[in-house]
């Protein structure tokens, strides 16, 4: 406080202080003119403090209080005094207190604000103006939990002897599986940079460098589809461990999210975080990042209605698929008009159709009831547990779509009848996934999580000259009620190993080499065991702050179209910079 602008925040302007001068500076919230008492709302980032002009006191300071207009910048030196009898605003926590001015200097003008705060503005005015809208008092929150939230995390990793080690920006392509973002260079024509999609390769080359304990907090950059909580850059806290097993990193995370949520939200999370394999959450959730705060779990019917009349169950199993449903308690009360819409909406997620079931008291209401026998209808009801009063929902289609579909339908059951309780947060770890995956279009097997993720011990001798799509992968998720926090995995340490995984994935030697090359050479130097994960940041802050839009945690967000309204970025550039770079741009 050199530059005596201030001696205190608006904040810390309470009761007992009293008589006191004191300074103090902000913007203008409100100004009120009460028959020549001006009375003005300062505002600064504690929060705000009613500032009093009278003539009697001070007429320069009143007279200057006049101009005041919203949001002009101030500096006000006065004395506190109590508030008059039945002028106290319990409201606000300096609500007894005011500060009588002695003297105003106004330190700033405004243009006339943009828009109300309460208002609903659209977001494209708030993302232009940013500068205007960070002085909100809900940006201040969650700016300054993802702050505290970040310093927790730094607290964290070096009280256990992580070291924060820098990763290079401009770099080559990583292999996450989005497009990445290029950078041409100049001095080197006709070559890119590619911005780092994590700094996975190396983190890796850091654990053969020797620094055994590696974390950073990073941005990443990914030319992906935008949707909800995605930016195109965004933050990880970035981790990498040698010597280690999947326990070692459940066990520091657990501990990390376990203080994050006491600290910033006074949650105390169960420790440890439970668990639950890829298989099992597929089965019962069609989702491997599963919502468990409420039941709606998948059941799988196939066996008790392959052989049923119904044509469009017993065709989907022979051809390979199945038939799941989902048991909602109560729900027999839907109306036809609610099980048109839910039947629209898992249509939208690839189902050809829904089939329900309501259970009243004389028996199944349902167009299918007809093809099915008394004892196909109990070893249902006795497999789904159906009472009366319940609703069924089933799906037939291949194990993809019924997955997808009813995964994403008990999320919207449970979203329409209220079953999601929002103080309640359930981490999972979604561990033993599957180490490849087969892409839809192109047939071929594409890394789950990326290709220098181990496989668990045994399966790849068992299944690789099988069907690999069996083998399973040492790389886990921490899910948080429904939404993928972070990801990580074993890595791979053994040359050999790396090879064949390569060869599984159709990446012949040659190109192996031209991509990976110098990780392949590492390897080949005393390459520890070792492993990691990369939590995201951005999404671990919107539960803390309890926001459903990223952007609302970031400071200078992107656009669905990964545009900054702000600066107007991406632009055009000078002719002359594309000549440097020796680029000449093809007209669409
Ligand atoms: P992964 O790709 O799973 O793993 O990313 C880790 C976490 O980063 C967050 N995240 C994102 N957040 C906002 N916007 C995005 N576009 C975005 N993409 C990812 C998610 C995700 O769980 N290198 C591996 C980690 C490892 O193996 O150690 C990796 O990047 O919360
Ligand atoms: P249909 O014989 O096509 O008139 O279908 C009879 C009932 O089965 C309707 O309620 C459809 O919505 C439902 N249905 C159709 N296809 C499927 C499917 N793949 N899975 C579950 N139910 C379906």
């Amino acid at each position: 406080m050199t530059t005596g602008y201030r001696t205190a925040y608006c904040n810390d302007i309470r009761g007992g202080r009293i008589g006191e001068e004191v300074s103090v500076c902000g913007w203008v919230n409100t100004r009120r003119d009460h028959g020549g008492v001006i009375f003005v709302d300062l505002r600064d980032h504690t929060g705000l403090l009613q500032v009093v002009f009278k003539p009697e006191v001070d007429p320069t300071a009143h007279g200057a209080a006049d101009a005041l207009r919203n949001e002009y910048v101030i500096a006000v030196k006065g004395r506190v005094a109590r508030r008059e009898e039945g002028k106290v605003n319990p409201d606000l926590s300096t609500g007894e207190v005011e500060v009588l001015a002695g003297s105003l200097e106004i330190l700033n003008t405004s243009l006339p604000p943009l828009y109300d705060w309460d208002d609903e503005v659209d977001e494209r005015m708030r993302l232009k103006h940013r500068y205007f809208d960070l002085r909100r008092p809900v940006m201040q929150f969650n700016l300054r939990t993802r702050s505290a939230a970040a310093h927790i995390v730094r607290e964290h990793m070096h009280a256990r002897g992580f070291v924060e080690v820098e990763t290079p920006v401009l770099t080559r392509s990583t292999p996450e599986g989005a497009r990445d973002y290029l950078v041409p260079s100049r001095v080197s024509p006709g070559q890119f940079y590619a911005l780092p999609q994590s700094p996975q390769l190396f983190k890796q080359l850091l654990m053969v460098g020797g620094l055994d304990r590696y974390y950073q907090i990073v941005k990443c950059f990914r030319d992906e589809d935008l949707r909800g909580n995605r930016q195109p850059e965004f933050t990880q806290v970035d981790i990498e461990m040698a010597f280690i097993g999947p326990e070692d990193v459940f066990e520091l995370v657990d501990a990390l999210f376990a203080r994050l949520w006491k600290e910033v939200l006074e949650v105390e999370i169960a420790l440890p975080i439970e668990r639950m394999d890829y298989a099992t959450a597929m089965e019962q959730y069609g989702s491997d990042a599963p919502d468990l705060r409420f039941g709606l779990k998948l059941v799988d019917l196939s066996e008790v209605v392959r052989d049923s009349e119904f044509q469009v169950f017993a065709q989907a199993i022979a051809g390979g698929g199945q038939v799941k449903a989902i048991r909602v308690p109560g729900g027999a009360t839907l109306s036809r008009k609610e099980l048109d819409a839910l039947t629209e909406f898992i249509r939208i997620h690839g189902a050809k159709g829904m089939a329900w079931v309501k259970v009243q008291d004389d028996g199944w209401q349902s167009p299918i009831a007809k093809f099915f026998t008394e004892g196909q209808r109990t070893a249902m009801a006795g497999l789904l547990g159906l009472e009366t009063g319940d609703l069924a929902v089933f799906c037939a289609d291949s194990p993809r779509v019924v997955a997808d579909a009813l995964g994403n339908l008990r999320k919207e059951i449970a979203r329409r009848t209220g079953l999601i309780d929002d103080s309640v947060h359930r981490f999972v770890w979604i561990t033993d996934f599957p180490l490849l995956e087969q892409d839809a279009e192109t047939g071929r097997n594409t890394s789950k999580h990326h290709p220098f993720t181990a496989p668990v011990p045994g399966d790849l001798e068992a299944h690789e000259n099988g069907d690999p799509l069996n083998i399973r992968s040492l790389a886990y998720d921490i899910v948080l009620n429904g939404v993928e926090l972070g990801g990580g995995s074993i890595r791979i340490h053994s040359t050999g190993v790396q090879q064949r995984i390569f060869r599984l994935l159709g990446l012949g030697e040659e190109e192996a080499r031209e991509k990976f090359g110098f990780l392949l050479d590492a390897l080949q130097y005393g390459a520890p065991p070792h492993g990691g994960i990369a939590l995201g940041l951005d999404r671990m802050v919107m539960f803390l702050v309890g926001t459903t839009s990223i952007r609302d945690v970031i400071a200078f967000p992107k656009t669905q179209k990964a545009g900054d309204l702000m600066v107007n970025a991406p632009s055009a550039v000078e002719p002359e910079q594309l000549r440097e770079l020796g680029i000449r741009l093809i007209r669409p």
